[in-house]
């Protein structure tokens, strides 16, 4: 198996921004634990952040040219505003589980909408950063062929 985990805008700020929402843990130390979490379970991955949207976009293409088996995605404020991260997903037909640390349906309205959440096989929110551990099970899952249950 072969997973690459995407985090979008500000999520290299983790254990800088908003701790209230996002907890204490630096984007460094989620990297090392998923890191240490895919190697345990026998999984190949990368770890890919941009700011940018485009960027994203060109990740998401060259995992389809990579056969990559899974993809795990937090889009940032992304998730509320990109058809063109939707339409990258939609493209590549690759299963993907989205993520997000704070739990957005009880946050402001303009989190409520997510573009992706039809092209994900199933949507993890509030779990802090736990949340990307649990959308690599699901993604093992999946590729096992075991029934996913979306929340
Ligand atoms: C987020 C929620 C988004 O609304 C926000 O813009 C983020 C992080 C989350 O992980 O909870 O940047 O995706």
């Amino acid at each position: 198996m072969n997973f690459l985990i995407i985090n979008g805008p500000n999520l290299n700020m983790l254990g800088i921004r908003e701790p209230a929402h996002y907890g204490s843990e630096t984007y460094d130390s989620l990297c090392r634990r998923l890191a240490d979490y895919c190697k345990s379970l026998g999984v190949e991955y990368e770890i890919y952040q941009s700011n940018h949207e485009g960027a994203l976009v060109d990740k998401i293409q060259e995992a389809f040219f990579k056969g990559i088996d899974g993809i795990v995605i937090n889009p940032g404020a992304y998730t509320h505003t990109s058809i063109a991260l939707r339409d990258a997903l939609s493209a590549v037909s690759i299963p993907t589980v989205e993520i997000h640390i704070s739990k957005v349906e009880e946050r402001e309205n303009f989190r409520q909408i997510s573009y992706i959440r039809d092209e994900c096989i199933k949507t993890i929110t509030g779990h802090g950063t736990d949340g990307y551990l649990e959308a690599i099970d699901t993604l093992l899952q999946y590729c096992r062929g075991e029934r996913i249950e979306n929340q």
